[in-house]
């Protein structure tokens, strides 16, 4: 079939194309119009044939019921004929607009547009180009979103192009729909009635005006699909890119990081604006600022869609805010994921050990590069040794005068007592051991603050200081001696015999193997070790992690 295009961006001076578009749906063809929500498939609801071709060109499940639009509440009585008393109430405050009801169905609607149920769901769009062509048609006009079934409805001309090009009779292009959800979905035949599908009108709105409403189960959890439910639409899987999608809920930080700590380069990415620059290797796509729920149902499906013309593996989004509009937001997110979720574990904390030259900052680099927070100890212990009156007036008690007049430490003479005397170096250990973890405590606690998924320990000395008690992990990098020699040699332009001292003053291989949770070894390639340690670090995020479900 071939498919015409008209766009219509101003009633009065596309009256033609209006008309055009009006004729053409009471003529029993199918038509998408533009809507202040999304895009609809518009035909004739009287024409059961020309409905029952919405439904192919739709591929959609015939237990599911349309909804049918009027251009105004006097033409609810050509649905209805037993008008529940707060439609008026509820029409007076929110239509036109995206509000639909569910109402007894009048006789003249077959019982084909309500998938054989007796009640029909109306709404009154406020989209000027809608409620012109649904004037000029004369009839009132079953309309479902104008996707493939399953798909994110569509929100912009190009979009159905996408869906329906070649399967419907004509397409009005009308820019980009406003709200980008689909309208909030009440049934007021229920006492008190029942918000089927949240939208754009929220839960509050309508408790202004008719009081207390009931929020269907299927709203927030998911449902068995062979159980019989009030609107079929709710049974289906959604909105939903071809990849399959994880939400990840949590405090909007803390999820993005913890998603920056498990996802691959194969993996695709919904997030928030303010993370967008977190995710550089990963194919990303941000939904709105976290704070704001209109430009997320604004912004949603668009970029649902987006990861299609990828070929990402899985996608994880950040958890919106389900209060207000978000409540639509996160049904519709929630839908397209089959309401597949995970909760951003508590901050883990990994041990990071091994002798000089081992590769262990290496390690460190990799795991920041995920996410992870790094707490290095050496750095720690320099910053003390000036920053820290009470440090410094225990060294000097204990090893006399070693501060320059700048105030810094002078290494070289502290390094000379330390190395020549065996019961100095246990000394200068505890006292710095014990400052040095007591920073650790206060950092971690407020990285847990923060909502950090992870921070690192990077320690040499991680046993000896007691800071592998902080952990919940331990991990010891190890390499050959001879490997550990020419690294350090070369990055702390040491002489071989120093090389080998410093080597052999640090303990061996067993001593690791024993103390720590898991060894990885970086004899082979660079690029080996990064992988083995971002397998381990991703791992112990993903399966350490307190889930909902995985
Ligand atoms: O914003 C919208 O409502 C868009 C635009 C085009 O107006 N239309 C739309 O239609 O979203 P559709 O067919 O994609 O979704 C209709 C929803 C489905 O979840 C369906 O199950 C429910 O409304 N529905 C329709 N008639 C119903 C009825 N009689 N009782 C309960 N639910 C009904
Ligand atoms: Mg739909």
């Amino acid at each position: 079939m071939k498919t015409t295009y008209l766009s219509v961006f101003d009633v009065e001076k596309d009256a033609e194309n209006i008309n055009k578009a009006g004729a053409a749906i009471a003529g029993g063809k199918i038509v998408a119009i533009p809507t202040e929500t999304v895009y609809g498939l518009a035909a004739n609801a009287l024409d059961e044939n020309a409905v029952k071709r919405v439904f192919e060109a739709k591929g959609r499940p015939q237990d599911n019921p349309m909804i049918v639009h009027i251009a105004s509440f006097s033409d609810l009585s050509l649905i209805c004929d037993d008008i529940p008393k707060i439609a008026k109430k509820l029409a007076d405050r929110f239509w036109p607009g995206p509000l639909t009801m569910v109402v007894p169905r009048g006789k003249r609607i077959p019982s084909s547009v309500c998938a054989g149920l007796d009640t029909v769901a109306v709404r009154c769009p406020s989209h000027k180009v809608a409620s012109a062509i649904i004037r000029a048609s004369k009839v009132p006009v079953a309309a479902p979103s104008a996707n493939t079934s399953g798909r994110p409805s569509p929100t912009t001309a190009s979009h159905v192009i996408a869906d329906m090009d070649g399967k419907i009779d004509m397409i009005v292009d009308g820019g980009a729909s406003d709200v980008g959800l689909e309208s909030t979905v009440l049934d007021i035949t229920a006492s008190p009635p029942r918000l089927l599908r949240p939208g754009g009108v929220t839960p509050d709105e309508i408790q202004s005006v008719v009081g207390e409403i009931t929020i269907d189960k299927a709203v927030t959890e998911k449902i068995d699909p062979r159980k019989p439910v009030r609107s079929p639409g709710m049974k289906y899987r959604h909105y939903a890119p071809r990849a399959p999608i994880t939400i990840v809920d949590g405090a909007p930080y803390k999820t993005a990081k913890y998603i920056l700590s498990v996802c691959d380069r194969s993996d695709g990415v919904l997030c928030f604006d303010e993370f967008k620059d977190m995710f550089r290797y990963t194919f990303c796509v941000s939904y709105g600022p976290y704070g704001d729920s209109a430009k997320q149902a604004f912004c949603l499906f668009d970029a649902l869609r987006s990861f299609d013309e990828t070929d990402v593996k899985r996608i994880f989004a950040q958890a919106p805010d389900a209060s207000g509009v978000g409540l639509a937001v996160s049904n519709r997110l929630r839908k397209a994921a089959g309401f597949s979720s995970v909760t951003a574990p508590r901050m883990r904390v990994i041990g990071l050990t091994g002798r000089s030259g081992s590769g262990k900052s290496e390690a460190s680099d990799v795991m920041e590069s995920l996410g992870a927070v790094i707490l290095d100890a050496d750095r720690i212990y320099n910053e003390l040794t000036s920053s820290s009156v009470e440090m410094r007036n225990e060294l000097s008690a204990r090893f006399g005068d070693i501060y320059l007049d700048s105030g810094n430490l002078d290494r070289a003479k502290l390094a000379k007592i330390v190395f020549s005397d065996a019961s100095a170096l246990s000394d200068l250990n505890l006292i710095a051991h014990k400052y040095v973890v007591d920073v650790f405590k206060a950092r971690l606690s407020d990285l847990r603050e923060k909502g950090e998924v992870c921070a690192v320990i990077d320690a040499p000395l991680l046993f000896e200081s007691g800071a592998d008690a902080l952990c919940d992990i331990v991990l010891g990098v190890i390499s050959k001696r001879s490997l550990s020699m020419e690294r350090i040699m070369l990055r702390d332009k040491l002489s071989e015999e120093n090389a080998d001292m410093r080597i052999s003053s640090q303990p061996d291989d067993e001593f690791y193997r024993n103390a720590c949770d898991i060894i990885i070894e970086n004899n082979a390639s660079i690029s080996k070790f990064h992988d083995e340690v971002a397998s381990f670090y991703k791992n112990f995020i993903l399966t350490r992690g307190d889930f909902a479900n995985v």
